[in-house]
Formats: structure tokens, sequence, C-alpha cells
């Protein structure tokens, strides 16, 4: 029996089945589509530290059904233990990657569940609803972002297509949707190093949708703005501030310097779910550092000599006065991001309620 949302995408990272969890390997595109299963929390929290899956929502969503198979394994002897066990599960996938709010999320969510309906089919139902609603997310932020995104050459950064969320993308949801829409549209992709999300994962997500994509060095992106040959900036983010600072993949920062300095709107396109009040600016977000091996090495290659330091910051701070504006699936927010962030919550409860 298959677990899967109604609106699943044409790319899939994330499949699930009654024999557990099934990822696209992020890791051996663009060359190899091979599915690995994951039975445990333990091998989930595990998938996600490596990059198996990556990108916000998708580790959000990825964390979800981990829960669930926490559940499903427990034996208590009541609800309250079932409770203390799911939350030492929830407590070992969120330190799986500090960045990505997406992450804490998503397995509190499943937690407030738990509280209130102590069992794995009421679990069940919360992580496909996550899923649901993420893809139900990028469909409406691509609408909204679409209007604002001009034709011509849109740069973006990393990879917030469908592989990082539950489906259609973030940031390349909106260049989805616009394309879609008519628009002529091309996408500049920054190669990303080290990980290379842009070279591999952003070109092989826009061929299987047949948008063209021109991979660029990660260095090149400012010059090309500097002759004009970029009309829009759209990236994603691993975490928003209340004061609309974004935390998104290292290199972000540097684009959103230079779209301001050659007068390029820079957008965010982020879910609600990014959004983090109880964070109030950038320098409260926790920054992963991650192996330095990944900067020394290219594939199986060593690029740099033997014995030369390396450092990793996998996410950078892009102030919120270089943002031109962060489209949500609610609405687009422009600054004072402190006011219209805070409004995104108040209104969707009271609309809620
Ligand atoms: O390290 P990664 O590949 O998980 O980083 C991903 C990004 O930085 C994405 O831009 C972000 O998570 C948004 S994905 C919709």
């Amino acid at each position: 029996m298959d677990y899967l949302p109604p609106n699943l995408d044409v790319i899939r990272p994330i499949l699930w089945d009654d024999k557990g969890l099934l990822l696209l390997d992020q890791r051996l595109l663009p060359w190899r589509e091979k599915y690995l299963r994951f039975k445990t929390w333990q091998e989930v929290r595990e998938a996600i530290r490596a990059m198996v899956v990556r990108g916000a929502p998708a580790i959000g969503i990825t964390a979800a059904i981990g829960m669930v198979l926490a559940a499903e394994k427990i034996k208590a002897k009541s609800p309250r233990d079932f409770l203390a066990k799911l939350r030492r599960a929830g407590q070992g996938l969120k330190r799986a990657r500090p960045t990505a709010v997406n992450l804490a999320w998503a397995v509190e969510r499943m937690l407030k569940r738990a509280e209130r309906e102590p069992e794995v089919e009421a679990l069940r139902e919360e992580a496909l609803k996550i899923w649901e609603e993420d893809i139900a997310a990028n469909r409406r932020m691509g609408r909204l972002g679409a209007e604002l995104l001009p034709e011509g050459a849109i740069l973006t950064h990393c990879n917030a297509g469908a592989l990082a969320t539950g489906g259609y993308g973030t940031a390349l949801g909106v260049i989805r949707a616009a394309f879609e829409a008519g628009k002529k549209i091309q996408v500049f992709a920054d190669e990303t190093r080290p990980w290379l999300q842009g070279a591999r994962l952003t070109a092989w997500e826009m061929k299987k949708v047949g948008i063209p994509v021109t991979v660029i060095p990660d260095g090149a992106s400012g010059s090309l703005m500097a002759q004009g040959k970029i009309a829009a900036c759209v990236v994603g983010a691993d975490r928003i501030a209340a004061n609309g600072d974004v935390a998104n993949k290292i290199g972000t920062y540097n684009v959103a310097v230079l779209a301001k300095e050659n007068e390029i709107p820079f957008y965010v396109a982020a879910p609600r779910s990014t959004v983090d009040l109880a964070t109030k600016e950038g320098k409260d977000i926790p920054i992963e550092w991650r192996d330095e091996k990944e900067v020394h090495f290219c594939g199986n290659k060593r690029i740099t000599p033997k014995g030369v330091a390396a450092a990793n910051p996998a996410f950078d701070v892009t102030p919120a006065r270089y943002v031109s504006a962060i489209i949500t699936e609610v609405k687009v927010v422009f600054s004072p991001y402190e006011v219209g962030l805070r409004k995104l919550f108040e209104e969707a409860n009271h609309g809620a309620a």
C-alpha cells in the first residue's frame, strides 16, 4: 500500500509505502536515479544528515515520515510512555541538520498531533497532510511569484525545486509557473560549490520539465548581472527570521549584494513553515558547518593539496535590506518585513478561526 498525497509532482524525491520510506538518492544525481529504502527513524536521521534528501521543506516532510516509522515500532505501556518515546525520536531527527527550520517545525507538528491522538494512524495522516500542504503551498507561491517575474534570464542559487520540497519547488516553482504561464524565461543556475546543487540538481530538474537552463560558475553571476544579462534572481530559504533576514545556501548573500548593486530584483520564495518568528534576526540562526572533505574533494578527486585547511559553512544570512520581496503561499511580502511576516500568521490564524 502506498502513502502518497493526491497532488504529487512529476519529480518525486520522496515516496512512501507500507514497507517504509523511499528517497531518491540526491548524492547520485544526475548520473543515477536510484531510490534507497529506510525503515527506522535512525536510518532517516542518517539520510537527512548525509543529504540523501536535502532542501528545507523536503527534510521536514522526511522527518515527519521518520516520526511515523518511529511510532510504528514503539512498544508503549501507556499513551504517556508512547509520547515520551516519540519525543526522543523527534529530538534525534531535529539534530540531523540545524539551519532549516522546517525540520524542527515538522517534528513539533507531529508531536502536537500525537499529544491529541497518540496513535500511528493519526500520525500517518498528519505526515501526509504536511506533504500535501507543502505541494499546494508551492503551487500557490508559483502563481503569486510568476506575476512578479520579468521575462528573460532568471538567476537561481542552489536547488529550491521539486527535489528540495514535497514537489514542484519554491524558487523553481515560481520559475515553472511563470514558464507554464507562457513567459519567455530561461534559468541561469549557479553551480553552487561545494555540493553542486545547481550544476547537478537544478540543471537535472529544469531539463526534466523542459525549461532552458545554463549552468554558470558561482563567481560568474556578478559579471553577468553587470552586463545586463540577468533580469531577476529568485532563491529559496532555509529559515527566515522575524525581521526578514534570510538563511539560505552559502553564496546566496553574494548574489543578493550583487543584485542590489546592479539594480536587479532579488526574490526569496518560501512557505510559511520556513518563517521562524521565534528567531528575531539573522545572527540568531544556527549555521551548519559541514565536513571540510566536501571542499577538498570534487567527486572522488581531491582538488586541494594535502595539508591545507578548508572551511565549509553550508549556509549564509542575507540581510533583509537586500531582499526585494518574500513570496509565500499566503501573499507576497514586502519591506518592512517584521510587519509583513507577522501579519502572515495573524491573518492566516484569523482566517482559520
Ligand atoms: O544543503 P541543502 O542542499 O539542503 O540546502 C538547500 C538550500 O539552501 C535551499 O535553497 C533551501 O533549503 C530551500 S529549498 C526549497
